[in-house]
């Protein structure tokens, strides 16, 4: 696995989206920065790390059998792969905070950007950033955040982890080029944060309601139970958790 190693870059997303443009790169190519200047999140957020005690790579990766109407997928592999390295690391608690919030003890541990580019049905290739804290020993005016090292008490090396969670990428989307797109939102539905409890929501004009996450669409739409209007689908930008 080839790994470009910089010391500090505004976005490694950013980086290895520009780079696809000029350089034909190698499948599963993984850049890693030791500090970003503009990590950026989801629905355009910014990604804050602390330098040296966060993980903050992106790897390209390209597909040629994986269509646009399964690029949910993409999801639904790294949130269960992020899961399953960290149970092999032996981090406690683990959910997915729908829809790629990696959750420890009810707070964020790691966050997800998937950029996918795309031809016609087909999708291309994606480029995946992962932010996982790793470290740090606290998180000014970020209360609902937390890092492996709160969660255990122990410190890790950022190489080893890496390791652990790159491989475990790169084999769930194998196993969606293989044709487990189904299986795979399964379990990505079993390992849902607060799945099957009522809970506070809050629409895009802050009015806040009661609902039940029940699993997700095939879209990767979240499916959210509400008394007045039963199963409904909603997409991220709609929607927001309060807990
Ligand atoms: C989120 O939870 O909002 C997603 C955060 C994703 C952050 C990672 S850090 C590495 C990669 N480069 C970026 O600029 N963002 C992603």
């Amino acid at each position: 696995m080839k790994i470009i190693k910089l010391s500090a870059i505004d976005s490694t997303n950013s980086y290895l989206k520009e780079l696809s443009k000029k350089e034909d790169l190698e499948d599963g190519l993984i850049v890693v920065a030791k500090a970003q200047t503009n990590g950026r999140g989801q629905l355009g957020s910014t990604w804050q790390s602390e330098v040296e005690k966060s993980l903050t790579f992106s790897m390209f990766k390209r597909f040629s059998k994986v269509s646009i109407s399964q690029q949910s997928g993409i999801t639904f592999a790294v949130s269960l792969a992020l899961k399953t390295a960290l149970d092999r690391l032996q981090i406690q608690e683990i959910a997915i905070k729908w829809p790629n919030d990696i959750m420890s003890y009810q707070k964020k541990l790691a966050g997800i950007l998937v950029e996918n580019q795309v031809q016609g049905a087909q999708l291309t290739n994606s480029v995946i950033g992962v932010g996982l804290n790793v470290n740090e020993a606290k998180f000014s005016g970020l209360p609902q955040a937390t890092s492996m090292f709160l969660s255990t008490g122990q410190t890790y090396n950022l190489d080893e982890v890496l390791a652990v969670v790159s491989e475990a990428v790169l084999k769930q989307l194998k196993r969606l080029e293989a044709g487990s797109f189904l299986l795979m939102k399964e379990e990505y539905e079993e390992t849902l944060f607060r799945k099957n409890e009522i809970m506070v929501f809050e629409d895009v004009v802050g009015r806040r309601f009661n609902g039940i996450v029940r699993g997700v669409a095939e879209t990767g739409e979240l499916l959210l139970e509400t008394e007045a209007d039963g199963v409904q689908r909603f997409q991220h930008k709609e929607i927001k958790m309060l807990f």
